[in-house]
């Protein structure tokens, strides 16, 4: 699920395409002007637009329809620029994930480059976790680290973070797929 550029979703898609057991089933943006969308649709994958329009509850109702009938086991948030509710990520337990540029718990939220230079820490990063419903609350599963020089801007360092999110991500996701077939397994839909 994607909002904006979907560089993480590109580098899933490509770091993970051979991968047996993992099918991309779906490319969902709440943005029809993502660019992350147009690439993805250029790529040839099933993607579809759901907006939000100011309605929380059916923007959810119309998510888990589609969801369900496309059989997802795991969503991945890539980007995502929306809060999901406590009734949904419950009915997705330990079924969706999120990366996000900070070391959590430090800098839950936006803005996290420009927060942490004025933090004056000297290590930044990013973290995939699990979703549930507190703000980028979730447990969480891994973590990469950047080293914060003397010229970074949050501009040079959202760039180098960015680098790590890729890695990072696709690492995770593999891991668990791979990690007792889990979602194969375990899956309720
Ligand atoms: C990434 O930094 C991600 O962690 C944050 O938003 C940015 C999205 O980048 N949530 P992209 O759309 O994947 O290029």
């Amino acid at each position: 699920m994607i909002s904006g550029n979907g560089s993480n979703m590109l580098s899933l898609l490509e770091e993970l395409k051979n991968e047996p057991l993992i099918n991309f089933a779906l490319i969902i943006s709440n943005n029809p002007l993502s660019p992350g969308l147009k690439k993805a649709h250029q790529l040839g994958y099933n993607c579809k637009v759901l907006e939000p329009n100011n309605n929380k509850k059916n923007f959810e109702n119309c998510l888990q329809i589609l969801l369900v009938k496309e059989r997802i086991q795991l969503i991945c948030m890539a980007g995502f620029m929306q809060i999901l509710s406590s009734s949904f990520t419950r009915n997705w337990k330990k079924r969706i994930l999120n990366i996000h540029p900070s070391l959590l718990p430090k800098f839950k939220g936006l803005n996290t480059h420009s927060r942490v230079l004025a933090s004056g820490d000297k290590i930044h990063g990013c973290t995939v976790h699990y979703v549930n419903e507190q703000l980028d609350g979730g447990e969480i599963l891994d973590q990469a680290r950047v080293k914060i020089t003397k010229d970074d801007t949050s501009t040079t360092l959202s760039n180098k973070v960015l680098i790590e999110e890729h890695k990072l991500y696709f690492k995770v996701v593999r891991g668990l797929i791979t990690k007792e077939n889990q979602f194969l397994t375990n899956s309720s839909f």
